[in-house]
């Protein structure tokens, strides 16, 4: 028995078949097996088979079926364990579990309604005949020089192309009249039913994927939000570029880059109708932060805006990091700017949160109060006014109600807002009875700013 060195975690067990119980020890040899530790001559040899490995694991203990050691590690023969959870959370998670689960996922397609189930067959039967025709025009493009395919490929993507956003559009105006009047469980149910059935589609596309997997837990990542400012061609074949590059073209994508224009033109009014130096803004959920870009107009800028950008995700504040840089790279000036990794819940809890974050002229939020239910938006929207100094403005977007793009969103993409209307939006303010307020939209029409100036 060789002793693990004193770092690595290490479990103690009894491996049993028949009478025979031998003591071991176990570390991780790698996700699915483990290294086992045990005294000399206790019978334990290459090849052999044990009933079952008992562990003691931190909070109690844990039978796992049975295994053979196999060059000198221990494998499981009818499970597949995830060894890296015993010994990061001290549980057993067997790969297997989600088979248990598979007579009840599939028998949620027996509660989607007949003209869904035709929907979705129509629809993956003619996506499947889209892609055919794509990945053969590729094919014929893989045998020309880079130069000539390229060119050959913008052609196919603007022509065949708009045909096949033409498709999409319509499919889209067909899910709408479909699922118009569903209950929110109904939505939820057939959500589920339609992301199995499409899930390979959902996943050539690169906005699809993202949103579907959601790597970072939840939908409107960063890298999300840029895939969406960028609205470019992404992938390396035509379909997955096409089927990327609808979403990304749709009424509400584009209010996110809209968002890009006017944020930072409300932030200038208020800028233009104050004395205060340094003019001090939050961005709260700053994601990538390309609106930035459009704060810094004159070389007085530089000197006067403070920013804190606050964000609860680290990527999201690397990716900002990154639009901050190239700022003021170009512009060969400094910016002012701190960084503030906290989440809402912190901000709620905090008693004194001037004292954390400050006081500040201009604070804006954007594709942050969709996800927030009415009491949590109004709890942050009073917190975060206390902070307004006099003079001061507050922005807060969010999607409207009639977002044309909400069941694409939530059907195909997995990604479910909180939309609102006029007067609930309002009502955020409500309990805000010193506070001007204007309701304006951009020229989507689909994404509503809240504007509150302090007095
Ligand atoms: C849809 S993005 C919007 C990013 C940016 N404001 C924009 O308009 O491009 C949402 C951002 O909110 C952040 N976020 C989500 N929930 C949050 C929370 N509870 N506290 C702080 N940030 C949050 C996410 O990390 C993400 O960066």
């Amino acid at each position: 028995m060789t002793a693990a060195p004193l770092s690595v975690p290490t479990l103690p067990g009894v491996l049993e078949q028949g009478g025979l119980k031998v003591p071991v020890k176990v570390t991780r040899a790698s996700k699915l097996s483990l290294n086992v530790l045990y005294e000399p001559g206790s019978g334990v040899r290459e090849g052999a088979v044990f009933e079952r490995l008992i562990l003691q694991l931190p909070d109690r203990e844990a039978i796992l079926s049975r295994c053979r050691i196999e060059a000198g590690q221990l494998v499981f023969l009818d499970d597949v364990f995830d060894c890296d959870a015993l010994f990061k959370v001290g549980r057993v998670s067997n790969l297997l579990g989600f088979m248990n689960e598979l007579p009840l996922v599939l028998a949620q397609r027996e509660r989607i309604k007949p003209q869904f189930r035709d929907y979705v067959a129509e629809l993956t039967y003619d996506l499947s005949v889209y892609k055919k025709f794509f990945d053969e025009q590729d094919r014929v493009l893989s045998k020309e020089a880079p130069a000539v395919a390229a060119a050959a490929q913008k052609v196919l993507l603007s022509r065949a192309g708009g045909e096949f956003f033409k498709f999409m559009d319509r499919r889209l105006e067909e899910l709408t009249e479909l699922v118009d009047d569903f209950t929110p469980e109904e939505h939820e149910r057939h959500g589920y039913y339609f992301r199995r059935a499409m899930w390979p589609y959902l996943m050539a596309a690169a906005i699809m994927q993202r949103t579907n997997l959601k790597p970072r837990g939840y939908a409107g990542d960063a890298v999300m939000m840029e895939l969406i400012y960028d609205n470019k061609y992404v992938g390396r074949y035509a379909f997955n570029k096409l089927l990327h590059k609808h979403p990304v073209e749709q009424t509400a994508a584009q209010a996110v880059r809209n968002r890009r224009v006017l944020v930072p033109k409300m932030m200038r009014e208020t800028l233009a109708g104050s004395s205060a130096h340094p003019f001090r803004i939050l961005s709260v959920a700053c994601g990538p932060a390309r609106e930035l870009d459009a704060f810094f107009v004159d070389d007085e800028d530089y000197d006067r805006l403070k920013l804190t950008l606050l964000d609860q995700d680290e990527e999201a504040l690397a990716a900002a990091r990154g639009s901050v840089e190239q700022i003021s790279r170009r512009a060969q000036r400094p910016i002012d700017v701190a960084w503030v990794n906290d989440s809402v819940r912190t901000l709620l809890r905090t008693r004194d949160l001037a004292s954390r974050l400050g006081r500040f002229e201009f604070i804006y939020t954007m594709g942050m109060f969709d996800y927030l239910t009415p009491p949590v938006g109004k709890a942050l929207l009073g917190k975060l006014f206390e902070l307004l100094t006099p003079g001061g403005a507050m922005v807060i977007g969010n999607y409207h109600a009639t977002n044309p793009s909400r069941y694409y969103m939530a059907y195909w993409h997995d990604w479910v807002l909180y939309y609102r209307t006029e007067a609930e939006m309002l009502d955020l303010a409500a309990p805000l009875s010193n506070a001007r307020h204007t309701l304006t939209f951009d020229d989507s029409g689909c994404q509503m700013f809240l504007k509150l100036e302090r007095p």
